[in-house]
């Protein structure tokens, strides 16, 4: 008899399987993109992601500024409100930089739209993107990402920094949160 899990949580990327494809995007990130980086990390979700990141691409001889925003569409639950805030903005100027945008899930395009056009319209030189999940079966805007980690079904995933209303961020993986059978 299997135990189960008592938070009831699958697990879609160990902790090994994501350090090795974060090493890989950034080698992808270094080949494509030449000159000083300002990484801007969307909070909450992507803060564990953009850590790893970062220092990644310094072992690859390209170390990055990092600056925040955090932006947010979802209130509580799994379904997205369709309208994204922006509860905090960046604290640098981002006129004349090269920015690589990072962000944790590519679902309907709405928050990454949002950021993109928020720093192309402050005067930035270029506006790079890398998400490390991808769920383009929810895509409602035509909007796709530069450099990708995973390709996922449209199923909701925590873990590794994201949530699921404040929960789960901590775990190592990247797991499917089992719907309750009744
Ligand atoms: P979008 O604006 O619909 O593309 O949603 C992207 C944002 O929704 C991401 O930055 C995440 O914060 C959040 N999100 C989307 N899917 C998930 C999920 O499966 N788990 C946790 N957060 C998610
Ligand atoms: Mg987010």
């Amino acid at each position: 008899m299997t135990v189960p899990d008592p938070d009831g949580i699958d697990v879609l990327f160990t902790a090994e399987q994501i350090a090795a494809r974060v090493e890989e995007l950034a080698g992808e990130i270094v080949a494509h993109i030449d000159g000083d980086l300002l990484v801007v990390v969307i909070l909450k979700g992507s803060f564990v992601f953009a850590a790893d990141l970062i220092r990644a691409l310094d072992r690859k001889g390209a170390p990055a500024r990092v600056d925040f925003i955090t932006l947010s569409s979802y209130h509580e639950g799994t379904e997205s409100s369709g309208r994204v805030d922006l509860a905090h903005d960046l604290s640098e100027d981002v006129k004349g930089q090269d920015v690589l945008i990072v962000d944790d899930i590519l679902e309907s395009g709405r928050t990454l739209d949002f950021a993109c056009s928020t720093i192309a319209d402050r005067g930035a030189a270029s506006v790079r993107t890398c998400l490390l999940l991808d769920k383009p079966a929810r895509r409602k805007v035509a909007i796709e990402a530069d450099f990708v980690g995973f390709s996922i079904a449209p199923e909701f995933v925590v873990g590794y920094g994201l949530d699921l209303a404040h929960r789960y961020r901590g775990l190592p993986f990247i797991g499917l949160v089992r719907e309750p059978t009744g």
